[in-house]
Order: structure tokens, then sequence, then C-alpha cells
């Protein structure tokens, strides 16, 4: 960490923070600024990255390949001091297909993508509808809850515990070992290592449990996966099995949360969905990710890049900016306001290139469930503490405490 991290910013252009508490809160305005000023920032805060903002730069960026690389380029900003790195252990990408670079990066995502097909998430659906209702049972009757905590929180990593076939009685640890990873351990190296190392230990005892005792699940089914006729080794499958509890959480109960949020202090988009039809229901789930967009990755340049008026040097840290480019006025109209029936929204909320979205399906079925489901029961909610509302920012941004009564 450096001595400048904790001041006020000057310049966006050339001082970015993305742990500024502003721009954690509402970051739409810096990019607003970097767009019209730059359009690419770079800040030497937290080890130094680059921020693009436009949605074609974005788009390019993520399509650079060899140029730019996926292969650990550690968390979002934030340099990991030799201390706090493990040796690498034979085989095993912490994350892949998110974490590699092609050819690991293609082979690992070809066998994880029929695992995401809408019909391969069928089961997830209806599981997904039971648990929602379920949640909601717990707390209709005290007229209001926290709906980050209690609902959206609750979601995604029941859903995905059902699919990998781990038991669903753990979720509080896995938020514990995901929020340690993703949101406290991008600025705590030491706390980004204990839960990695939580996670990675854990897969392992499953993976070996699965080919002891093969089930129908998903780990098992990655313990059968062939590819060039050979099996998945054992840890690549615990890597795979890693970055999905990490991708399939923290995103998905953002994206949720966001939804509510928005929906808590729009009166007119809340009574509107309220009575939606299964097309406005489409279009609305759409525009909530583009406008509320969560997921922020990160590149590290491997070879010169000119670009928009940078110039990306070999080491350099790029910041991935899927929301800032789902915020760009060239490509969406108004884009700053939430239009729950655009038609034009071709957002990239999942990422572009070789690296989007491997859990989409799942992703968007949960929300639009989860949603539904929410209206379906409490159509009519507001927020009961807008000072108490907290967001998590960085990587995976989303609302941490939303507390809500339910009624007018
Ligand atoms: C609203 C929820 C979600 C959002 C916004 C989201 C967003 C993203 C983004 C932006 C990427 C691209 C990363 C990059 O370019 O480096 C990505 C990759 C990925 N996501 Fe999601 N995600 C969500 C939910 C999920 C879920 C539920 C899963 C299920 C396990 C999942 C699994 C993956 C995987 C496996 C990759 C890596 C694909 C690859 O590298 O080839 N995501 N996601």
């Amino acid at each position: 960490m450096t001595d400048t991290e904790h001041c006020p910013v000057s310049d966006l252009s050339t001082d970015y923070d993305i742990f500024d508490p502003d721009y954690v809160h509402d970051p739409v305005p810096a990019w607003s600024e970097i767009r019209e000023a730059c359009p690419i920032a770079h800040t030497d805060r937290w080890g130094g990255s680059w921020l693009p903002t436009r949605y074609d730069d974005v788009q390019a960026l993520a399509k650079m390949v060899p140029e730019l690389s996926s292969a650990n380029p550690g968390p979002i900003v934030v340099n990991i001091p030799e201390e706090f790195r493990r040796p690498e252990r034979e085989g095993y990408n912490g994350a892949a297909p998110i974490s590699a670079d092609p050819p690991e990066q293609t082979w690992t995502r070809k066998a994880l993508l029929p695992h995401f097909t809408p019909k391969a998430i069928a089961p997830q659906h209806e599981y997904t509808q039971k648990l929602c209702h379920e949640l909601i049972d717990g707390f209709i009757d005290n007229g209001g809850c926290d709906a980050a905590v209690d609902y959206a929180q609750q979601i995604p990593p029941r859903v995905i515990a059902h699919k990998l076939g781990v038991d669903g009685s753990r979720v509080d640890e896995f938020i514990e070992w995901v929020r340690g990873v993703l949101e406290l351990g991008l600025t705590d190296p030491a706390t980004r290592l204990k839960y990695g190392d939580t996670i990675h230990d854990f897969f392992k005892a499953e993976v070996q449990d699965r080919r002891a005792d093969p089930r129908d699940d998903l780990i098992t089914a990655l313990c059968n996966t062939e590819v060039d006729g050979q099996l998945l080794p054992d840890p690549v499958i615990v890597g795979m099995c890693n970055l999905q509890l990490v991708a399939g959480i923290d995103t998905t109960w953002s994206s949720i949360g966001s939804a509510l949020w928005h929906f808590a202090g729009h009166e007119d988009d809340r009574r509107r969905m309220a009575g939606a039809d299964d097309d406005l229901w489409g279009t609305a789930v759409e525009e909530l990710l583009r406008a509320y967009s969560p997921v922020t990755m990160a590149r590290t340049v491997m070879e010169p890049v000119e670009i928009s008026g940078a110039s990306l040097q070999p080491g350099d840290k790029v910041l991935m900016n899927f929301p800032g480019a789902n915020h760009d006025p060239e490509v969406f109209e108004d884009p700053d306001t939430v239009i729950l029936d655009r038609q034009r929204n071709r957002h990239i909320a999942f990422g572009a290139g070789i690296h989007r979205c491997a859990g989409s399906n799942l992703a968007r079925m949960e929300m639009e469930v989860a949603l539904r489901t929410w209206f379906e029961r409490i159509p009519e909610f507001t927020l009961s503490a807008p000072d108490e509302v907290t967001w998590a920012g960085g990587q995976v941004r989303g609302p941490r405490i939303l507390p809500v009564t339910f009624g007018v």
C-alpha cells in the first residue's frame, strides 16, 4: 500500500481510486468525467492500473489475446507481496478458465459450458423457485427484512451448492470464504490467501470424495470429463470448482440486491413490475444487469498496446470496466436512466470475447426467479433506512446491507 491510497482524489484521469467511498457508492459520475476527459484513465494507486470507460475500448481490450493476459493478473488492483503468494501447486490454476489463457482456457471452458445450457440448469430453476418462497416465508410476517442479507445473499450460494453437489447447510461458510477472497481480500492479501486456501482444501477433499463415491452432481461430471482422451486432472477440477463458487455467488447476489435497491427507491418502476408480463420481465432483467453491472475484471499487458491515446506497457494492469462501458452514451440512449423496456440493449455485463461468462444462463434464471417471486409475495416495499445501506465495490459491486419495509 502506498501513502497516496487514502488521499482525496485530485484528478480522476490520472488519480482515480476505485475504493474511494464516493466511487463505491456511485461510480457513474466518475466514468462520465473520465470518458469525456481521456477516455482511458490511469492511477498509481493500489499498484497502478488503467481504467477504460468507452464501450468500444472495453470490447476491443476484451478481445486482445494474447496482448492482454488473464493468467494470474491477481486481484483487480492490488499487487500481492511475495510473502502472501503460495508456491505454485502442481497443475493447479486457481480459477480456470477465468484465470487462464488459451490453450488451457479453451479446454477448461469447453468442459464447463455443457453444464450451463438452459436444459442443464433446469433442475436449478425448480430448486430456486422453492428456495425463494422458503426464504420469504421466513421473514414476510416481520413486515421488513434486510433484502441483501436475508434474501439476495442467500440464493446464489445455495443454487451453486445444489449444482456442484456440496453440502448446502454450509452456505454461511461459503459466503464468508467468498467475501474473504473477493471483497475483504482485495485490499488485504493475508485474508485473501487464508480464504483461498480454505476453498482449495475444501474442493480438493470433495474431488477425492467423488473419485471414491461418484454421484449425480457437477463435481462428479467434471471428474468424468475427458479432453483429448484424458480425464481432467484433479487439480484443474479443484480450480474450476473454486471459480464456480466465487463467480457464482458474489456476482448474482449483487445483481439481485442492486435490483431490489432500485425498486425500493423507484416507485414508478416498482409498480410497473408488480403487474409485469414475461416480455417486460425479460427486458427488465437485462436493463438491471446493464445499469448495475456488478463485475470488473483485470488483465495484465503482455505486449505494448496503443489504444485511444493510452500506451499500455508490458506488466501494466488493465481494469476491464464492463460496468462503465454499459453507461457509454455513444451506445446506450440515456444510459444513466433505468428503462425497463429498453429494446436495444447490447450490454456487456457478462463480459465479451473468449472469457464471456459461462454461467450467464444460470445467473439470468436466478435473477428473474428471485425478483419475480419477491414481487409476487411483496409487491410494495421501500427502503426503511436509506442511510444504513452499504455497498461493496472493487471486483464485484452490490449492496451488502439493504433494510426494507414491506407495504407503502
Ligand atoms: C449476474 C451474475 C454474473 C455476472 C454479471 C457475471 C459476469 C462475468 C464476467 C464479466 C465474466 C468475464 C470475465 C473476464 O472477462 O475476465 C464472467 C466469466 C465467468 N463467469 Fe460469470 N457472471 C455472473 C454469474 C455467474 C455464475 C452464476 C456462474 C456460474 C458458475 C458464472 C461463471 C463464470 C465463469 C466460469 C466465467 C469464466 C469464463 C471464461 O473465462 O471462459 N458467472 N462472468
